[in-house]
């Protein structure tokens, strides 16, 4: 199914967002696009992922993350590709792809997976702690923009796209994983109202070398034996 749930286009830059079209609105948007072609304008399109995008996708994230994942202690995916194809076949995974056309031409610049159960044998949340909450969440496993286009409203749009689903399927809350110094992801989420829920901090401690024995070391005094 290659629906377009919703277009953004952006104009020198600065991204408008388009609600759904009327039959005016078409009109305009049929001479908006006359106008795109002499103004370079760009248009944000979201569509599903299909079989044939798989290694365009993989090569994708691979580059998305290779900054990230040199700052961050936990890799912020993805880890394998065979994990990657499994999820391709696995029930219950949304993965939608965003496209730029420009000048005829389409760019990958954006990628988003979500679920609407825990998903993968190698999950450390718990939903028992959603159950129990009467929380009914949609897991954002995955959310990626082009370094070259960060900053221009594709991940909003990203956001919008996963927000419309998640109301769609009645779900209350949107809930991810992010590393806390990955800033800009963590900067992004806070803005748009994101809370910290529960999290496992990872900690470190410095160990001081020096020999390899251990140099002696002064006992405790014997303790008074019981009468
Ligand atoms: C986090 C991420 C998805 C945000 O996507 P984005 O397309 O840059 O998001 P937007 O353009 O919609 O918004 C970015 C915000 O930063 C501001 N910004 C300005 N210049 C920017 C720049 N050069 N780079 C990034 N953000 C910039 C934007 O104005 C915007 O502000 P706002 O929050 O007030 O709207 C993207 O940075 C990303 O893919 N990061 C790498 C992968 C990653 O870490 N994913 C999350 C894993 S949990």
């Amino acid at each position: 199914m290659d629906e377009v749930a919703a277009s953004l286009v952006m104009l020198g830059g600065k991204p408008r967002l388009k609600s759904k079209p009327g039959r005016r609105d078409m009109a305009e948007n049929a001479k908006l696009k006359t106008a795109a072609a002499a103004n370079d304008e760009m248009e944000l399109r979201v569509r599903h992922m299909h079989r044939r995008d798989i290694n365009r996708v993989w090569e994708f994230l691979k580059l998305v993350f290779r900054d990230v994942n040199r700052e961050t202690v936990e890799y912020q995916r993805p880890r394998h590709k065979a994990r990657f194809l499994e999820t391709y076949e696995e029930e219950g995974v949304e993965q939608l792809v965003f496209e730029v056309r420009r000048q005829g031409k389409s760019d990958l610049v954006g990628y988003a997976e979500y679920a609407y159960e825990i998903i993968g044998s190698d999950s450390w949340m718990n939903h028992r702690y959603f159950e129990k909450r009467g929380m009914r969440p949609l897991f954002v496993e995955e959310i990626a923009v082009h370094p070259d286009y960060h900053g221009m409203g594709v991940g909003s749009f990203m956001f919008e796209q996963i927000e419309h689903a998640a109301r769609l399927r009645g779900c209350t809350h949107i809930v991810l994983e992010v590393a806390e110094n990955n800033e800009e992801a963590l900067r992004f989420y806070r803005k748009r109202n994101f809370q910290k829920l529960d999290a496992a901090i990872f900690m470190s401690r410095r160990i001081e070398t020096g020999g390899e024995l251990l140099t002696p070391r002064r006992l405790k005094p014997r303790r008074p034996a019981k009468a």
